[in-house]
């Protein structure tokens, strides 16, 4: 049995000229909730994946290009004159990085080399910072690795490399640089110089040119701390990779694909994702796994089903290779090492003991592009080929489809759907119920959402925010109260997209905003309203009768793993503050909650502007006692969301479902 619906309570519901809300959490009924709740979704959109969380400083490290966005020098100005020319060379570097930098001394004197500026910027302190570069001339001396300011030229800190360059060959160079002084802001670059009179044939040239600041848990080729923390703070549960339309792709030859993401990084081609700008392939299906690891995070990795942007599909005769290439994929993230051939090659690149992967995702918003005749072959041949092949090799595995109930479309069983949603406040608190919809058979992950206009906002092209805004977190935070009371229905669902750099991005309304320097890190105001939901977690849901209808109070009851009672609520649309009494069935006098409510600003447009570091979100916690008859008393102000947890266990009975017990 579902908590009561507004429905169902209107018969105990009387007149209240000031919302207030006597709230009763049965102690049996309810259901379990998915462990999942909270999430993170990524792909590299508004250079959040390079030039975000994947932690390279070097901009255009190795040249990549493609048709799209061919191989150029962007980002490399040359140092003391030098002559800096793109190069194809006959003897490469690698099959995957073709395109390297040819360096020629010219009239001037002294050492020559060149500088890259970084992803808009590189974060100078004294930390040690992990280099290297491929050479290949024949060079006697020493390099210069060193971080210098690009508007004083001050050096923070470098480094000298002795060269092993040999003829004919790419020889790697690796070093550590620890500045001996922090740089004032991150208008810095890295350059290596060296002195043209060792050089023996005028020019040397240049690939894979690389330089990390310290990693998360210190991974080599890791990712940004500040940013990792960020999503830690969050206790999410899930990471949904690698997208996103950047996994659909551009076309039919140009999208995600995993083989060419693993392994060493001169082996990666990289590819023009379909935000404007060529990605390394820096972060790759390893190092998501290995994001999931560090924030013990549950893999939803998404396949490949061809579909690309342009709206063009894969025939059915054509397809069969694309559901192989999505089992391999499976294989290499779940395979045995000594047995399977995708396992051992997974162990080849570092990584013996397997994954567990649990959900598989089929495609991305296949309702969207090319339809309807795209969507229609999905619905044909495309989703039912890959549930098949998935579900017969690994009976274990959750697939879940791109479209959910809600996109016109039956799912074949035993795959989920994932839903979709990029709305204005209004409709995600009139969207508090649509998941009471779903049966048992209709699981959904809700795989991106977020407000992203204001009321009565039209859309992409007019009234998009600048930020998140805590009108439209609060609105956000009703959709998931009503994902919540549904949460075995419910996989999970995640905010999209996560991360902005503020220097080149594709889309305003994100998660968390960045820059090179950490400290413009910024926790929008639907990060607020995450971090408390995702560090309350309701193991189980309980009935909840209430003398008021839903609205302008809107709410969740459960009990967490431990057993402690958890109400999450919010208030939209009230003129007054809304006294609330909530009694936990069994519970008596005296019992103690601590009581979190975040309210925001005076204007409800407010939002954690990067540049001013005002956060306008503001948190108060307290601790509330229970009056003579069990209750906790306290009221909630308009735009507010909270989160009530008891201190002690309270009762609950029955748990599941009288439909997922028979
Ligand atoms: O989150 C940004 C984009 O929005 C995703 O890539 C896509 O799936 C959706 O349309």
């Amino acid at each position: 049995m579902r908590p009561l619906t507004a429905a169902a309570t209107a018969a105990l519901a009387f007149a209240s000229s000031c919302n207030a809300a006597n709230l009763v959490v049965q102690a049996t009924g309810g259901n379990n909730s998915s462990p999942l709740m909270y999430g993170l979704m990524h792909e590299d959109i508004s250079n959040s994946g390079d030039g975000g969380i994947y932690a390279e400083l070097i901009y255009n490290r190795a040249f990549q290009g493609s048709d799209m966005y061919p191989s150029n020098l962007a980002g490399w100005i040359p140092v003391n004159g030098a002559s800096l020319s793109l190069q194809r060379l006959a003897t490469p570097l690698s099959w995957a990085l073709p395109y390297s930098m040819n360096v020629a001394a010219t009239a001037s004197s002294g050492k020559i080399g060149f500088a890259n500026t970084g992803y808009w910027g590189m974060d100078v302190k004294m930390q040690t910072y992990s280099g290297s570069f491929y050479v290949k001339g024949v060079y006697e001396g020493s390099f210069t690795a060193s971080l210098q300011s690009n508007l004083t030229g001050d050096v923070f800190g470098s480094v000298d490399v002795v060269s092993q360059s040999v003829a004919g060959e790419w020889t790697q160079h690796n070093f550590t640089l620890v500045p001996s002084k922090a740089a004032p802001n991150s208008n810095n670059t890295f350059a290596i110089t060296f002195d043209p009179t060792g050089v023996k044939d005028g020019s040397l040239d240049f690939n894979f040119i690389s330089l990390f600041p310290p990693t998360y848990k210190n991974r080599p080729y890791g990712l940004r701390p500040d940013i990792m923390e960020a999503f830690a703070e969050l206790n999410p549960k899930f990471l949904r990779l690698p997208g996103g339309n950047m996994l659909e792709g551009n076309t039919q030859t140009s999208w995600w694909k995993w083989n060419e993401t693993i392994g060493p990084l001169k082996d990666r081609p990289g590819m023009a994702n379909v935000w404007g700008y060529q990605i390394t392939y820096g972060l790759g299906l390893v190092e998501y796994m290995e994001w999931c690891e560090d924030l013990g995070l549950e893999p939803i990795v998404a396949v490949w089903d061809g579909l690309s942007l342009d709206g063009s599909f894969t025939p059915q005769a054509e397809l069969e290779q694309w559901v192989q290439f999505a089992l391999d994929e499976i294989e290499f993230l779940t395979g045995d090492a000594a047995t399977t051939k995708w396992g051992a090659v997974r162990a080849s690149v570092g990584h013996p003991e397997p994954w567990i992967v649990k959900y598989v995702e089929i495609g991305n918003e296949d309702w969207l592009a090319g339809a309807p005749a795209a969507y229609d072959a999905y619905k044909q041949y495309r989703l039912p080929m890959f549930i098949d092949a998935i579900t017969a090799k690994y009976p274990d595995i959750q697939v879940i489809s791109s479209s959910s109930v809600f996109d016109n479309i039956t799912i074949p069983e035993p795959a989920a759907g994932d839903y979709h949603s990029y709305v204005e406040p209004d409709t995600f608190v009139n969207a508090f119920g649509m998941f009471d919809q779903l049966t048992a058979g209709n699981k959904t992950l809700i795989g991106e959402y977020a407000a992203v206009h204001p009321n009565g906002g039209i859309g992409w092209n007019g009234d998009l925010m600048p930020f998140p805004w805590w009108g439209g977190a609060v609105g956000e935070a009703i959709f998931l109260l009503g994902a919540e009371r549904n949460g075995d229905r419910i996989i999970g669902t995640t905010y999209a997209p996560s991360l902005r750099n503020m220097n080149r991005w594709q889309w305003s309304v994100t998660l968390l905003q960045f820059a090179a320097d950490p400290a413009l890190t910024t926790r929008s105001t639907s990060w607020y309203t995450l971090r408390l939901f995702g560090n309350h977690v309701i193991s189980k849901t309980l009935p909840v009768t209430s003398d008021a209808e839903f609205g302008p109070l809107y709410h969740v009851a459960g009990t967490s793993s431990k057993g402690t009672g958890i109400l999450k609520a919010a208030v939209y649309n009230s003129t007054a503050d809304v006294p609330v009494s909530l009694r936990f069935e069994g519970s008596s006098k005296g019992a103690t909650a601590t009581l979190t409510v975040l309210t925001g600003p005076e204007n409800p447009y407010g939002y954690n502007d990067p540049f001013t570091h005002v956060n306008v979100v503001k948190e108060t916690t307290s601790t509330v006692t229970a009056g003579a008859d069990g209750s906790f008393h306290f009221s909630l102000p308009q735009l507010s969301v909270a989160v009530l947890e008891t201190d002690a266990t309270v009762k609950c009975r029955k748990q599941r479902r009288v439909e997922v017990q028979a």
